[in-house]
């Protein structure tokens, strides 16, 4: 093994990223991505990625700057120079602001997603989203983690679901956090961001090459966990 002595700074980050492990899972909204990447990153002892933050994080920062949503450069602009910070406890930050709760609505995904057709803000947050791989390794989740953002990572998980249990579950999850909602509406906004989501040009929701496609209809969390942690043991 070569020492790293004498490597300068830049050297060593270039070799952090390249060493580190990648495991992906991208999906439709409400398919239960976050839950699952965040307690595989746990079990595997990996960094975590939740890339819809930052498209949220996007939208938000260009809402209170009153800047129009179909804006393309104005918006990538804002993504260039995302004042965003993910905090150990969960916390999300824009601009030191705790905006946590702000980003969840189910407003701010639609805006998301809104801003998510830019080819130009995909482009601004691709070295900001690179910047998470370091060793041991990285989970991220999100609609192109591996159909463009890391597409060699060791494992490519597309988790998926029908369109009524993604609503369901998400309909108990705001009840939980004591949200208000009705599942009707749910169902049509989901669906409308999965067609949003689909055919957009540029980077759109589908599952990457070689994807392990996991359907969790039916499957409780600790079992999904279980399946992927199955696939990542057995990866070549
Ligand atoms: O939690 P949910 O799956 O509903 O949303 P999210 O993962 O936080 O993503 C919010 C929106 O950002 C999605 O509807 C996508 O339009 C967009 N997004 C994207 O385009 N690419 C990503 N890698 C992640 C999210």
């Amino acid at each position: 093994m070569p020492s790293e002595q004498g490597k300068d700074p830049a050297s060593l980050a270039a070799l952090d990223v390249r060493q580190a492990l990648v495991l992906t899972i991208d999906g439709p909204t409400a398919s239960g991505k976050g839950t699952i990447a965040q307690r595989v990153a746990q079990a595997l002892g990996f960094y975590y990625l939740d890339s819809g933050a930052l498209y949220r994080v996007t939208a938000l920062a260009a809402t209170r700057a009153g800047v129009n949503l179909d804006d393309a450069p104005a918006i990538a602009a804002i993504g260039a120079h995302l004042p965003v910070r993910f905090e150990p406890d969960g916390r999300v930050l824009l601009a030191g602001d705790d905006v946590s709760d702000a980003i969840r609505t189910e407003q701010a995904g639609q805006a998301a997603s809104r801003v998510a057709v830019h080819p130009a803000l995909r482009d601004a947050l691709l070295a900001l989203q690179r910047g998470f791989q370091h060793v041991p390794g990285l989970v991220a989740d999100g609609r192109d983690m591996g159909t463009v953002v890391f597409p060699q990572a060791a494992l490519k998980v597309f988790l998926t679901a029908t369109p009524e249990s993604r609503a369901d579950r998400r309909y108990k999850q705001l009840i939980e956090k004591g949200i208000s909602a009705n599942l009707m509406a749910l169902l049509q906004d989901l669906q409308q961001r999965d067609a949003r989501d689909q055919s957009r040009a540029v980077a759109p929701l589908k599952p990457a090459q070689g994807a392990y496609v996991l359907d969790s209809t039916g499957l409780d969390v600790d079992q999904t966990v279980e399946q992927v942690l199955n696939r990542w043991a057995a990866r070549r």
